[in-house]
This record gives structure tokens, C-alpha cells and sequence, in this order.
């Protein structure tokens, strides 16, 4: 039997229902704060994400789906939504559109990665992006929105993360001093780490390898060296969230993985599981750097995915289900097959689940079926039902049965 890809899944159709659930709520909060959807390609030019974000970052790296098209362009499949968003917003002149443009998206992203938990090779993301402002107010409007979708959701112990990982000119004074950390043990990092020593040394410190992990302990952190521009739009930041009650903790740890960061980053994090559900942080580099103008933006995205592990696991709101059906009708005899689908088309154009008898089953089974797909209610017609125009419906959950006429209204009262 072919098996799908390591690190992909199939979401069946009785589990659709808790993502739609979470997509649906998700979209509310975004159109509610002024986001418009958008959509871009699945693959790219293979350049774009080695510009966008790093070329000395491990999902360029190492966890990149790259090919050859048979026109011999390098092509990859979008391990992450920013660059293309980014691209999309420079390539359609989105600039000279009112300012600031506010975009989420709801995409699959592909990643070769170890697979463990919560760490897939096929995951999707709800993104959100801000272009044209460098306002610190622009950072707590997402922030602030990012965590009344992790709210919406009612899952425990998820912290707000927050850092400043500072601009260009703060990162230089940085830069030397990590280096003259890093420098002492060099030789004992990994050799991945060993060629970003010079190129970029920040991204050693994001290092999964243990032994790294360990020789970056007590490096120096990049908060101590914001300039003043970043020093002041980091605190403007934290004053604002703490007037609007929101809980951060402050974690000098947070780099994140991607290049294209300046100033604020945050991450909200599941204690439970351990690993981060929602990330992102400002990026106004990124525009100039893939060929637009000098543009403040920011955005995060939600790790599907793990939302839906935490909150299968752990929400504390009232358990949601898969719709199951209003009425079951089952039938004995053509004639009565013939009206069952009659009602059956009726009720379903007047918004009822219905379900009737696609199999030629025996009312035995009919009924047993019903009973599995937890049918609110069933209703049988044979011959008598037919003759007389009328028939009973079946409550399954209390086994009264009330006599209706076989019309849609009459049915649609009951139900
Ligand atoms: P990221 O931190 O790479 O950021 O990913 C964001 C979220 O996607 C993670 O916090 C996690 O929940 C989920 N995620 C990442 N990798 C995997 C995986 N292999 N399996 C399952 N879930 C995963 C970005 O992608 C940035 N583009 C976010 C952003 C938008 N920054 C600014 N704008």
C-alpha cells in the first residue's frame, strides 16, 4: 500500500469540523481589525526565500523543498508565508494603495524537518501581515489581536513571549561582542554554526544542536545593546500592552529562526506541550531587501496545527462537535423511496441535514445506521404512511415519537 509522505496527515472528513471551527473564529477576529485575505503561489522562485528569509538560516539550509522545473528554474515550495506575501505586495505596486495594508492568509507550508511532535513536514498557518507603518502602535494592534485569537480558543498556560532583537545599527555593537563570546569555543560548535561565525553570527544562537545549546549559555543578550530608537519603541510597546492588560514575560532568549527580523519579536508559547503556537515580529528590512521601498511592517502566524493539538487536549470551553443529522428518513417500497427523496430535496433546500437511504438497505440496517450517524431524528414511511399522508418522527435521544403530516413545514415544526 503507498502510504503518504513522512511528517504529512490526512484530515478526515469527522475531524474537518474542529478546523473549520478554529479557521472561522480566526477569520472573524482578523476581518474585525481590518484584514483582507491573500492568497500566493505554493512554490516560488527558490531566490526569494534565500533572500527573504536567510540564506544561513536553518530552513534555508537544511529544510527547504527545492527542484528543478522542467525549464530548469529552481523552484521551492514556501516553507513560510511572509516572503511571498511580501513579493506579491512589491510585484502588484501595493505601496501606492492607502496605507497601512493589513493582510492574513490561511495557507500549507512545507518543511523538511525532524519529524516529532508538533513538528510536521506538511503544516498550515494562519498569517497576519502589516505593511507601511513603522509605528509601535502597529506591533500592540497585533499582538494585542494575536492574543485574543489564542483567547478565543480557551486553551491553559499559553505565555506571551516578547523581545527586541534590535536594527541594523544597534546589531553591530552586538555583533562584535557575540563574536568575541562565540570566538573563544569555536572550534567546539557544530560545523553549520562554524560557517555562519562570520556571515551572522545571531543565527548561532538559534542552533538546535545540543552541544551548541550548551556553548551559548551566558552569551551576551541583545537588549543590552538597543539603540535608542529601539530602546524607546520596545518600551512604548510594553507600556502599551501592560495599559491593556495583556501578560507578557519578557524572554531575551527569543531570536527566531528567520532573518528577516528587526525590533519587537514574540512568540506564544504552550507550557504544556513546550513548543511555540503562534510567532512573529517586525520586519522592516524585508520590503527593501526583495526590491521595494524602505517599508515598516510586521506580522505573526498560528501553527494550525499545534493549535488544534492544544486545544483538542486541553480547551477549556464547552467541547465542539461534528454536525450530525436532523433527520434520518428510511423507506420500505418505491413508492415510499420515490416520496423519501421528494422530502428528503425539500427539507435540504430549507437549510435541514438530511440523510435517506443511499444503499438499498433493509429498515433493519436503516435504522441501525441512523442510530450510528446519530440522527436527530428518523422517520419511516412504508405503505400505510404513504395512504394516509402522514408519519412519525422519532426523537432519538428521548424515543418519543410525534405523528406529522409528510410535508416539509409540518416536518421543519418538529424538528
Ligand atoms: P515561524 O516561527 O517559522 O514563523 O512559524 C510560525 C508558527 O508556525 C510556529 O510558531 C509554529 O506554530 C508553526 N510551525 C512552524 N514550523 C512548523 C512545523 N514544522 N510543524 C508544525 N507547525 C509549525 C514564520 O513562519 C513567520 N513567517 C511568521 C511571521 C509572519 N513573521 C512575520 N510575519
Amino acid at each position: 500500500m503507498i502510504q503518504k509522505p513522512k511528517g504529512t496527515k490526512d484530515i478526515l472528513p469527522n475531524e474537518t469540523y474542529k478546523w473549520e471551527y478554529v479557521e472561522e473564529n480566526t477569520k472573524e477576529i482578523l476581518k474585525n481589525y481590518g484584514f483582507g485575505e491573500i492568497r500566493v503561489p505554493v512554490f516560488e522562485q527558490t531566490e526569494l526565500f534565500e533572500r527573504g528569509v536567510g540564506d544561513t538560516t536553518d530552513v534555508v539550509q537544511k529544510e527547504m523543498y527545492t527542484f528543478l522545473d522542467k525549464g530548469e528554474r529552481s523552484i521551492t515550495l514556501r516553507p513560510e508565508g511572509t516572503a511571498g506575501v511580501v513579493r506579491a505586495y512589491i510585484e502588484n505596486g501595493m505601496a501606492s494603495m492607502p496605507s497601512p495594508i493589513k493582510m492574513w492568509y490561511m495557507m500549507p507550508m512545507y518543511r523538511y524537518e525532524n519529524v516529532q511532535k508538533g513538528r510536521y513536514r506538511e503544516f498550515r498557518q494562519i498569517g497576519a501581515e502589516i505593511l507601511g507603518t513603522n509605528s509601535y502602535e502597529a506591533d500592540v494592534e497585533l499582538i494585542v489581536m494575536a492574543d485574543q485569537i489564542i483567547k478565543k480558543f480557551h486553551v491553559p498556560e499559553v505565555s506571551l513571549n516578547l523581545n527586541s532583537i534590535g536594527c541594523p545599527t544597534c546589531r553591530k555593537q552586538y555583533t562584535e561582542v557575540l563574536k568575541g563570546f562565540i570566538g573563544n569555543n569555536l572550534a567546539q560548535y557544530c560545523s553549520t554554526c562554524q560557517t555562519r561565525f562570520e556571515k551572522n553570527p545571531m543565527r548561532i544562537l538559534d542552533c538546535k544542536e545540543k552541544k551548541c545549546k550548551e556553548l551559548n549559555q551566558g552569551a551576551p543578550i541583545i537588549l543590552d545593546y538597543l539603540c535608542e530608537e529601539c530602546k524607546t519603541h520596545f518600551e512604548n510597546v510594553k507600556k502599551a500592552l501592560e495599559q491593556l492588560d495583556i501578560n507578557y514575560v519578557i524572554d531575551p532568549n527569543i531570536v527566531r529562526g528567520l532573518d528577516y527580523y528587526t525590533k519587537t519579536v514574540f512568540e506564544f508559547v504552550s507550557e504544556k506541550e513546550g513548543y511555540t503556537v503562534l510567532a512573529g515580529g517586525r520586519y522592516d528590512g524585508l520590503v527593501e531587501e526583495l526590491g521595494g521601498q524602505k517599508t515598516g511592517a510586521i506580522g505573526f502566524a498560528m501553527g494550525e496545527d499545534r493549535l488544534i493539538d492544544i486545544f483538542e487536549k486541553y480547551n477549556t470551553s464547552s467541547t465542539i462537535t461534528a454536525r450530525t443529522p436532523d433527520l434520518y428518513i428510511a423507506s420500505m417500497g418505491e413508492i415510499a423511496s420515490k416520496k423519501a427523496q421528494i422530502l428528503a430535496l425539500e427539507l435540504r433546500k430549507s437549510g435541514i441535514y438530511v440523510e435517506t437511504d443511499i444503499c438499498e438497505r433493509s429498515m433493519k440496517a436503516n435504522l441501525k445506521y441512523a442510530d450510528k450517524i446519530k440522527s436527530k431524528y428518523v422517520c419511516v414511511i412504508g405503505e400505510d404512511e404513504i395512504n394516509t399522508g402522514k408519519a412519525k418522527l422519532k426523537n432519538m435521544a428521548t424515543g418519543e415519537e410525534q405523528e406529522t403530516e409528510l410535508k416539509t413545514d409540518a416536518i421543519i415544526e418538529i424538528l
